[in-house]
């Protein structure tokens, strides 16, 4: 090998280094003065939000209606609503993601949107819930 060429090798994986130790950072976001993994899970969320270190959140895991706060960590679509619910692929188009098939926090906030409550989708008209719920 040339030196010219061993050079430009040598930059190329400089610059493919750079690459990747900002990818690492990628990892974490600013999160109100705190360094968080934006794409925690369920447990990483709530373990900051109890009502100590972070505001509190109300969620239902079981027998949830329009009475309780939102369900989470429930199959989607729930079996035998299929019709009421959007399919998978709508939701991912959104950018709404599912966790292991089900509905977590990182479904419906998005840590890297620095807008209010950090949603995915916009909650004007409703229209983060109609990207799941069809009317
Ligand atoms: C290291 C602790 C920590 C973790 C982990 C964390 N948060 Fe927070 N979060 C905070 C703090 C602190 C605030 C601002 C003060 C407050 O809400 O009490 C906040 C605020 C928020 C807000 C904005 C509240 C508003 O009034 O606009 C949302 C939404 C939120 N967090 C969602 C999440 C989600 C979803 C996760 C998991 C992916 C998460 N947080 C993980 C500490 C944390
Ligand atoms: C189905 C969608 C959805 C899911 C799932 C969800 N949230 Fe939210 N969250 C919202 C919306 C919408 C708001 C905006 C406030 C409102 O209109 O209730 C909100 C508000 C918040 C706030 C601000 C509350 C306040 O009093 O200001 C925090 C913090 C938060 N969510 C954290 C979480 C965490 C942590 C989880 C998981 C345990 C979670 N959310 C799951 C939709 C969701
Ligand atoms: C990521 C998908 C998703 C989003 C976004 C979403 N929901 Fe849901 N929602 C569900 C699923 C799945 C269930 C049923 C879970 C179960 O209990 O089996 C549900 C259940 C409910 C229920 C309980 C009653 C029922 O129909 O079973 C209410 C009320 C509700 N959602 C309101 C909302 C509102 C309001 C919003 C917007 C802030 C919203 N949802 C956003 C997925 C979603």
């Amino acid at each position: 090998m040339n030196m010219g060429r061993a050079v430009s090798v040598l930059a190329a994986s400089v610059v493919f280094l750079a690459g990747s130790v900002q990818l690492c950072r990628g990892e974490e976001v600013f999160h109100h003065g705190l360094s968080v993994n934006p794409r925690g899970d369920f447990e990483d969320c709530v373990a900051c939000h109890d009502g100590l270190i972070a505001k509190d959140v109300p969620y239902c895991t079981q027998n949830c209606s329009f009475k309780t706060a939102h369900s989470l960590q429930r199959p989607y679509p729930p079996p035998g609503q299929e019709s009421s619910y959007q399919p998978p692929a709508v939701l991912r188009a959104e950018g709404v993601e599912l966790v292991r098939g089900t509905v977590v926090c990182i479904s419906c906030h998005n840590l890297r949107n620095p807008a209010p409550h950090h949603l995915v989708v916009d909650i004007d008209g409703s229209r983060l819930c109609y990207v799941c719920h069809i009317k």
